[in-house]
C-alpha cells in the first residue's frame, strides 16, 4: 500500500509526488524513488536544474558539487543522458544517504565522494559539465547547507575559480545563485560575478535560467532579509511583497 501527497516546491512551478510506503517517505522523480531522511529535507531550488539539464546533459561527464543527501542535480543529469557522474559533498551524512539511494534504485555510472569542494577530486579529472547549487545564503554563520559566508559568495567564488582547471576545453560550469549577489551587475561595491569570471578566463558567461521567487515568512531568505539588504544595499527589494530571482549562470571555459 502506498499513500501519495503532492509536493509543490514553488507556487508558480511544477509539482511532484511524495509517496509513503511501509512508514518510509520517498520523493518520486522520473523512475527514481528517493527516500526522504529523518530531517524531512526535500530538495527545492535544486529541482529547477531540470529546466536546463533536459537540453544539455546528454553524453556529458558531470560533476555535482555539494550534491546533498539526494544528489538531485546529478540524478537529473543522469536521467537526461549524462554518461558519467561524480557526486561530491563535504557532509558524511549526505554521502551515506545518497549511497543508499543509489543502491536501492540500482543507479549506474555514478561515484560518490566525500570532499571539501575540490580537495579530494583527482587533479587529473576533467568534466564536460560541472553543476552546483552551493550554500549561498549571505549569513555570518548557519547550516552547512545554507551558509555562503558573510556575503553569500564564499563558495560561489571558490567554485568559479577552481572549476576552470577541472573543465574540459569548451566544458561548462552551471551554478545557482541569487541575482542580488551581483551576477552581471553588482549591488554593492564588489565586482560582479561575471566580471570576476571573465578575469579568470571563461570565454562565454551568461544567465541561462531565471526563476522569480517570493520571499515568504518562515523561509531562510526571509529570516536573513534585513542582513541581505545591508550587504547588497543597491538591490531593490519590494518590501510589501519581497521577491528575488534564483538564477543559473553558465560559465564556459
Ligand atoms: C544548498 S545545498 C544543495 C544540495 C543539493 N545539491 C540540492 O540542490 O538540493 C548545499 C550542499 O553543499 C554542501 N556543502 C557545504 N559546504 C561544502 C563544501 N565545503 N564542500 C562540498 N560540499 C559542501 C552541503 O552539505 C549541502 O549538501
Amino acid at each position: 500500500m502506498s499513500d501519495k501527497q503532492i509536493y509543490k516546491p514553488y507556487e508558480n512551478w511544477k509539482e511532484f509526488n511524495i509517496i509513503e510506503e511501509n512508514g518510509k517517505k520517498f520523493l518520486e522523480l522520473y523512475n527514481y524513488k528517493l527516500q526522504i531522511d529523518e530531517t524531512n529535507y526535500i530538495p527545492k531550488a535544486g529541482l529547477l536544474f531540470e529546466e536546463i539539464l533536459k537540453e544539455k546533459a546528454d553524453g556529458k561527464n558531470v560533476l555535482d558539487l555539494g550534491c546533498g543527501q539526494m544528489g538531485i542535480l546529478g540524478l537529473i543529469a543522469l536521467h537526461y543522458g549524462a554518461k558519467k557522474l561524480l557526486s561530491v559533498d563535504v557532509d558524511e551524512r549526505c554521502i551515506k544517504w545518497l549511497s543508499t539511494i543509489i543502491q536501492e534504485n540500482n543507479i549506474k555510472n555514478i561515484r560518490v565522494l566525500k570532499s571539501d569542494m575540490f580537495a579530494n577530486i583527482d587533479k587529473k579529472e576533467k568534466f564536460n559539465l560541472i553543476l552546483s547549487n552551493p550554500p549561498h545564503m549571505p549569513m555570518k554563520s548557519g547550516k552547512l547547507c545554507d551558509s555562503g559566508g558573510s556575503d553569500g559568495k564564499k563558495y560561489i567564488i571558490e567554485i568559479i575559480k577552481k572549476s576552470f582547471n577541472y573543465l574540459e576545453d569548451n566544458g561548462e560550469l552551471n551554478m545557482m545563485m541569487f541575482d542580488f549577489e551581483g551576477t552581471n551587475k553588482s549591488y554593492n561595491n564588489d565586482k560582479s560575478i561575471f566580471e570576476l569570471a571573465k578575469e579568470i578566463g571563461y570565454s562565454e558567461i551568461k544567465t541561462i535560467f531565471t526563476f522569480e521567487k517570493d520571499i515568504t515568512p518562515g523561509s531562510v531568505t526571509y529570516d536573513c532579509l534585513d542582513y541581505i539588504k545591508k550587504v547588497y544595499p543597491k538591490y531593490n527589494f519590494d518590501m510589501i511583497k519581497p521577491k528575488c530571482n534564483i538564477i543559473i549562470n553558465s560559465f564556459r571555459k
